[in-house]
This record gives structure tokens, sequence and C-alpha cells, in this order.
């Protein structure tokens, strides 16, 4: 950083022991200002969450105008909430009431404020609007904690404010129930008051470059109230609060989400002999050390990255000004004008000239640039801030690359000097499943009762927030640092109506009544609509001699229509089933708008009398499942495995960067994977799909879906869902279809039960060949064994980082068949590696190869093999 801060003298001092020794950093900043970490609602103090932070009682914070408040339990514990502490307990607020901290005045302070949208003793959590005014500044308003979760599909809210210097040592939350609403309430289960180092000084105002005389514009940070809309790790993994540096328990997500398109670059990690010094500019506190020893570059092929950009897309709220912090560590170039690139947000340049060594001095220096951008309300679209790279080319670099470690989102107050913007709107789809179980818009019992218990009339209350609810329609809004979706709401799938199709949705849905259809205007379009009549017929009255399926939808019968020329499959779902609402929504959403040869195709759809149908091709072959083992099936060849996988692949790989955004299956095993006549293999049963990036969340966190024994260990752990995750189920998938095997056997002994454990535990033992299926015994060519084995094992890799791409999945297996088919051919390896020669000589290690060109490369080279083509 080369701007003068004098800030950062003060600071110097302040945090002259950091200087010294960074491992007291954090003791050393606490010594100056004390942290309140607080679970509100709770009597006891020192009560551990699940990564055994301290929590104390809010009972000596609060004003006195705070009397009347209560405190109170939640309820219900929704499963995937992280812990009990803060989360199970409350403090609820009928009239305007206050926290008030005696902090230091020479620091700015982090706020956390943890939200639980549940029903608290007989409060009815949809009745909780409420404002959070923090020192005079309005972080919320008219804020709804339970809409907000059900839009993001989170069972907690967690909002991360900083808040600039208070003179005067005293931090003031006020919890304001809002007057709109009769009988509304205002709750907060755990609050943070952190202090942080100066880490704002000033940001280059984007847009203004291209204007004489503003060459130069900046604006002050120093006093600016900030919120955190996204933290990034570029490259790199998870990061939760316990590990963060200078002891401010910030979180850092995964960027891949964000990545936009298919050039998603590659990841790199800094070699073991790549040392990262901190310097007097950027401080350790700044961000952990594993933010700038990772990366994302735009790969080695100087040709290809000349032609994309390397982009992030985020959802943000209009008419405020946003500062996005760009992290960097120069982990391989040494030299300026090495990888010289240009820094574009929405459209407009922020830097013509980056480069990480001219800023730096050097190689493993982190360094980290501020810019600001105003976000206008273009009413056309929902809002977007779009960061792109590309190589800066009039440069004449060594290298036509760009690199980023790390990401900060920050809004900054707007024209009203608050930072609230509005509550999300629900999507008609939504709306629609919340409505369902009651059938009735009329204030229900249970929200009179609590009207007593809060002292007002609060039917009118429930009344209006179902009238809110029901017109309302889905813009996709407040991105957040929360995590985990709630399994209690039936509202999963903000799925289309989010961002990029809404255009499409929002027209139709727009003031619509909760009872018309819920399925888009365009999907209608794609797909053929039957009546129940034509059902009845084609499934001889769904006759139960043409069943051929039964799953936890409904039960799939075999059929024919137009007069017995087209054999379908029909899917009926179970009209009990209240899940089935969202998967029969979700599939026809997307199968709609996906075509592709290895992806199974919707002919049409039923919904009439509360039946909810789905009209599929028919593949006469069946589920992958019941060819390799319990079904006395013909057997496969390995040749037709193989080919089945790399359909399955391609398919996978479609639906993760061949579509518009990244779509995740998350459910993919070997009955979701069918046959045709012809033994193509197509990806099916799009239920619990969801789409990537253009979730407003940092990953798409979410209740553990999918089946067990095809789990990504990391979704499981953190509820974060990625493309990775479908990488895994493939990798389990790949085992089955080698071993013969269900993923999950519990007749076996303990350590052979899961399939993943028991082929990885072979696989690193060299006795993979003990396991494989005996009808493949010798028949498998072994350099083709150990490729496919190879591919598998990193599936199964326990970090999404560490494991493929779909792309790279899918050129593994066609080199395993071309080894299979033509074992003299391993000279077309080399072929590709020398494609990829630069990386180790820019000593990044390679974790992901996906950069935009494997989809090529991978056609490429079936062509070479195959002249005639496929
Ligand atoms: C943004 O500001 C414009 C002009 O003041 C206003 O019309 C528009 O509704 C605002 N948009 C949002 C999302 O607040
Ligand atoms: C990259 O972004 C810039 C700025 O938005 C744009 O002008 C350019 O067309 C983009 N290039 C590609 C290949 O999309
Ligand atoms: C935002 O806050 C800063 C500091 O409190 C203030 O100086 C500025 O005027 C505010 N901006 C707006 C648009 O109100």
């Amino acid at each position: 950083m080369r701007r003068i801060k004098t800030t950062h003298l003060l600071f110097s001092l302040v945090l002259f022991s950091l200087i010294c020794n960074s491992i007291c950093a954090s003791n050393d900043a606490k010594s100056n200002s004390i942290s309140f970490i607080l679970n509100c609602g709770a009597e006891n103090n020192g009560q551990k969450d699940a990564d055994g932070r301290k929590w104390d009682s809010d009972t000596k914070y609060l004003s006195s105008a705070a009397d009347d408040s209560i405190s109170a339990k939640a309820e219900i514990q929704d499963p995937s909430l992280p812990s009990t502490v803060p989360y199970m307990s409350a403090r609820i607020f009928t009239n305007e009431s206050s926290y008030v901290f005696k902090v230091s005045p020479k620091h700015r302070h982090y706020i956390r404020l943890h939200f639980y949208p549940s029903d608290y003793s007989s409060l009815n959590s949809s009745d909780a609007y409420f404002a959070v005014i923090a020192n005079g500044i309005t972080v919320l308003k008219n804020f709804s904690a339970s809409i907000t979760a059900k839009a993001l599909s989170q069972a907690y809210i967690l909002r991360e404010f900083s808040l600039p210097v208070s003179t005067d040592g005293k931090i003031k939350i006020t919890f304001s129930p809002s007057p709109l609403y009769k009988g509304s309430y205002a709750f907060i289960n755990g609050i943070e008051v952190i202090p942080s180092p100066d880490l704002f000084s000033s940001a280059i105002m984007v847009g203004f470059s291209d204007m004489v005389g503003y060459s130069d514009q900046s604006i002050d940070l120093g006093i600016a109230p900030l919120q955190t809309m996204f933290r990034l790790n570029v490259g790199g993994s998870f990061i939760p609060p316990t590990n963060d540096s200078g002891g401010l328990s910030r979180t850092w997500f995964d960027d891949s989400p964000y990545v936009f398109g298919a050039g998603v670059g590659i990841t790199g990690e800094a070699d073991k002999n790549v040392s990262i010094h901190y310097s007097k500019e950027t401080r350790e506190y700044v961000a952990p050390l594993d933010v700038y020893s990772t990366s994302r570059t735009m790969g080695p092929d100087g040709k290809v990255n000349q032609n994309y950009n390397l982009t992030w897309v985020f959802q943000v709220d209009a008419n405020f000004t946003y500062v996005v912090r760009l992290h960097f560590c120069e982990l391989s170039m040494t030299k300026i004008n090495q990888r010289s690139f240009e820094i574009f947000i929405n459209n407009q340049t922020a830097d013509d000239a980056a480069d990480v060594i001219v800023w730096a001095g050097s190689k493993g220096v982190p360094v980290y640039k501020d810019f600001a951008v105003y976000v206008q309300d273009t009413k056309v679209e929902d809002e977007e801030l779009w960061v792109a790279l590309r190589p800066a080319v009039q440069l004449k670099p060594e290298f036509y690359d760009a690199i980023l470690n790390g990401m900060e989102i920050f809004k900054m107050n707007g024209t009203k000097g608050d930072l609230a913007g509005p509550n999300p709107e629900l999507s008609d789809m939504m709306v629609k499943a919340e409505a369902e179980p009651e059938r009735s818009f009329a204030p229900s019992s249970s929200s009179n009762q609590k009207a007593n218990v809060i002292g007002g009339a609060a039917g009118g209350a429930a009344a209006v927030v179902v009238a809110a609810v029901c017109i309302a329609i889905y813009q996709r809004k407040k991105r957040d640092i929360g995590v985990e979706r709630s399994t209690s709401t039936s509202g999963w799938l903000p799925l289309y109506g989010n961002s990029h199709t809404s255009s499409t949705t929002k027209s139709t849905i727009s003031g619509k009544s909760c009872t018309s259809s819920h399925i888009s205007s365009l999907a209608v379009s794609l797909c053929r609509h039957f009546s129940f009549a034509e059902i009845k017929k084609a499934t001889k009255n769904f006759d139960e001699s043409q069943i051929i399926g039964v799953g936890g939808f409904g039960k799939v019968y075999k059929g024919v229509i137009d007069g017995g020329t087209t054999k379908v499959a029909i899917k009926r779902a179970n009209p009990s089933s209240e899940q089935g609402i969202h998967e029969f929504q979700t599939e026809i959403e997307m199968l709609s708008k996906l075509r592709h040869r290895h992806l199974v195709s919707l002919i049409g759809y039923c919904e009439e009398d509360d039946e909810m149908i789905l009209v599929y091709d028919h593949m006469a072959h069946g589920t992958l499942r019941e060819h390799l083992y319990k079904g006395n099936k013909t057997i496969l060849s390995w040749k037709q495995r193989l080919e089945i996988c790399i359909g399955a692949a391609r398919g996978l790989h479609y639906l993760h960067t061949g579509a518009k955004y990244t779509i995740i299956h998350r459910d993919v095993k070997t009955t979701n994977i069918l046959l045709d006549e012809h033994w193509v293999a197509k990806v099916s049963d799009f239920g619990l799909s969801k789409t990537g990036p253009n979730l407003n969340q940092t990953h798409v966190s979410t209740v553990v879906k999918g089946s067990f024994g095809y789990l990504d260990p990391e979704y499981f752990r953190r509820q974060q869902l990625t493309e990775k995750s479908d990488v895994y189920s493939f990798g389990v998938v790949l085992f089955e279809v080698l071993c013969a095997r269900p993923a999950l056997n519990p007749t076996l002994a303990k350590e052979q039960v899961s399939l993943a454990d028991w082929a990885l535990h072979c696989q690193k033992k060299g006795i993979l060949e003990d396991i494989i299926d005996p009808h493949l015994k010798g028949k498998i060519n072994p350099e083709c064994l150990k490729k496919f084995a190879d591919a598998a094992e990193k599936c199964l890799s326990d970090q999404g980082i560490d494991r493929p791409s779909m792309g790279d999945v899918l050129w593994n297996l066609e080199f395993a068949l071309q080894l299979q088919e033509n074992p003299d051919g391993v000279a077309y390896s080399d072929e590709k590696e020398t494609h990829k020669p630069s990386q180790t000589d820019m000593g990044i290690q390679e974790t992901n190869l996906n950069d935009g060109t494997e989809e090529n490369s991978s056609v490429v080279f079936s062509q070479l093999i195959h002249p005639q083509g496929r």
C-alpha cells in the first residue's frame, strides 16, 4: 500500500507488541479493549459454544428501559444449528430497549448479531419485525429474521458490522419493535462486540478515473460504518472464526460458488519453500496466512487467458456504496511486469496495471487494495457487483495471467446514512409452500395466543405478514455470512425466481394470488402439459403392473403416450409428501431449461386435483445400479462401464459449467444414473438440485440432503455445498462401478461398511484389485485401472479443494478408456501434459485444473484418439 495512513502510526503504537511477536497479537489487542460475547437471554456466564468460545449472560449490559424484556428458550432446535449456544436462548423486547457497552475510545469495533428465528414461548417467529440501531446508525430496519431466514433457507442469520471509533467510549445497541405492525416484537440470540485494529483508511472510487480531473477520487473509510457482505478465501477453503488472525473471529468462505461461468482459472497453494511475511502496511490481523497462501490465477495458457475474464459475481442491494477489498500475495513471480493485470469492478476499470510485485515489493508479501463502487438501482435486473480480472496485454507482461488471494465486500452507509436494506421477498413458489400446510390465510390461533402474551392485538399482524408474504415476489437479497438452512421450514429451494431467471418469473408472479400456479411461464412454455385423463390412460389407470420404480417422491410407472408411439416414464408424487411439492417444482423448473445428451429429458407434467406428475423419456435399461448388483440383468463389460461413467461425468460437467450458472446436483448416485436403449448414461433426479453462485451466500448452505454413503464429508461437517460435493459422490459411484457393491453395506465387517472408506483404504494399501468386481478380474488393463482408481481416489479427497473438477474427472476417464482400448496410446498422455507445462515452472501446486479449456481439451483429446469423432 502506497497510500499514507496516519492512523496506522497510532496503531503501530497500540499494537506495538504485535510487531514484536505476532503470536501475542490477539491478547495484546484485547488488553487494550475488551470483547463482549453475549448469549442473550441466558442466565449463566461462561457457557461454551461448539467451537469452545465462551458466551456470557447479557443481563449486565441491558439498560434500565429493558426491564420488561423477557428471556426465552427456543421451542424447537433446528438440526442445522451449529451450536445450542447462543441460539437456543433469546432476549425478547416488546418496547424499545438498549444494550450499552463501555469500550475503548481508540478502536473500531466489530458488532455481530446472531438471530435464530424460532417460536419463543408462545411468540410466533413471523411476528418479529424490528429495527436495530448501533451508535445512531440504523443497521437493520423493519427486519424480519424469519423472512430473511426463509429466503436464504438458513436456520440462523448472522450480521456483521464494523463501527467507527466511538469517542465517548460507549457502544449502544438499540432494539426497536416495528411500529408498522401491531404486536411485533424484537429479539436477539447473541451479540459480539469485538475491538478491531484500524482496518480501514480510504478506498479508490471506481468509475471516476475516466473523467478529467477525477483521476484519483478516493473516499475516507476511517469514519464509515460498514456491513460485511462477503468474505472470501479466494482459491482456498473455509476458515472458521477460531482460525482467524488478530483474534477477530471473522469467518472466511471458499470463493468457488461466486466464480462466474466456465473460466474459473486454477487454484494454487504456496509451495512449502515460499514463506509469507506480513509488512508494516499489511499486518497479520488484516487476514490470516491461509488467505494469502492460497490463490486463484487464470491458468497456464496465456492465449486462453487473453480471451476471458476471471470473474466473480455477487448480489447486493441497490443504492449503496460498496467497498471491495482485494487481497493479494504473489506466490511465484518475483519481478515487476511478470504478471500484470487489469481489475474491473462493474465494467469499470479499477486498475489497468495491477502488479502485486510493484505493490508488495517482493514475493510472499501480502498487500490489499480497497476500491469503492456505487451500485445504482437499474430497476431491470437484480443488482449485482462484478469483479473481473484479465491480463494487462498492453503492458506486454511476461505471463498473461492474473492473481487474487482474498476478497471482502462491505456495504457503506447509504443515502439515508444507514446500512439497512429491505427484507428479501419470497418467491411465489416459497409463498405457496409456506401457505400450503395451513390452506387458509386467516390468522392462526397460535398467533392469537401470542397476542395476549405480548399485550397487543397480534392477529392483525399475522394477517399483515401473511398478506405481505403472499403478494411478494422473491428478489434474492441479503447475502449473509450466516450459515445453515432450516429443515423445519419447507422452503429449501430459492431456485429459479432468484436473480437471473427472475426477469421472467417476476413479471408473471408479481401480484398474483397465492393459489395460482407456481411454475414459471418459461418452464410452462418449454414443456408439455398433460391432463390427468391422459396420464391415467397412459398408465392403464396406474396399474401396479406398470410400476418400474418407487422412490421418496412416489411411484414411477412406465406408460405410452401419443397413441402408443412414445414410451415414457411417469413419476407420480405421493400427495401426502410435502417435500414432493418442492422437488416437483424444482425438477420442472430445472429440467425444462436444461437439455443435454447426458441428462434425462422431461417431456411434460400434469398438475391437476392435487396430483403432481412428471413425464420423462423412458430409459429402456433402467438404473446403472441394477446392472452392477442386485438385479439379474446383463453384466456390463468394463468398457461399457467406462463409457457410462464418461457419459454421467459429461452430464454433471454440463450441470456444473455448461449452464449460465453452476447447478449442483446434490444426489449423485447409481440409481440416479439411467441408461437408455443404447446404454447411453443420463443423469436424472434433479429434485434436490440447487443453483450455485447466484445464491446470495458465500457458499450454498443447506440442510444435509442427499443419500448416505455418497455424502461429501465436508458438506456434512459444514453444510456448505459446492460442486465438489457432487465430485465426491461421483467418486463413490466410480468405486461402486468398479467393485459392484453398494455405497453402504451394513452387513459387512465394520471397516467395510462404507465403500468410500474401504476402497480408499484398499487403494492406499495397493490392494484395490482384491475388491474389484469378480466379473472384471483380468479384464481391465492395469494402466487403465490405475488411472481410473486414481481419479476415483482424488474425487474422495476429504477437502473439496483437493478434489478435481468434473471436467478433470471426465478427462481422466476418457484417458482411462483409451488405455483400455489402446494401451499403446500412452504417448497421448504426454500430449496433455505438455499442454500444461508452466504450472510447476510457476511454482504453483495445481489443485484444480479447470481453466475453462477442459471441455475443449477433452474434446480435442477424444478427437485425437477417435479420428472419426464421437
Ligand atoms: C434507489 O433509489 C431510487 C431513487 O431514489 C429509488 O427510486 C429506488 O426505489 C431505490 N431502490 C431501492 C432498491 O431502494
Ligand atoms: C472483460 O471485462 C471487460 C470489462 O468489463 C470487458 O470490456 C471485456 O469485454 C471482458 N472480456 C471478455 C472476454 O469477456
Ligand atoms: C455515512 O457515514 C459517515 C460517517 O458517519 C458520514 O460522514 C456520511 O455523511 C454518511 N453518508 C451518508 C450518505 O449519509
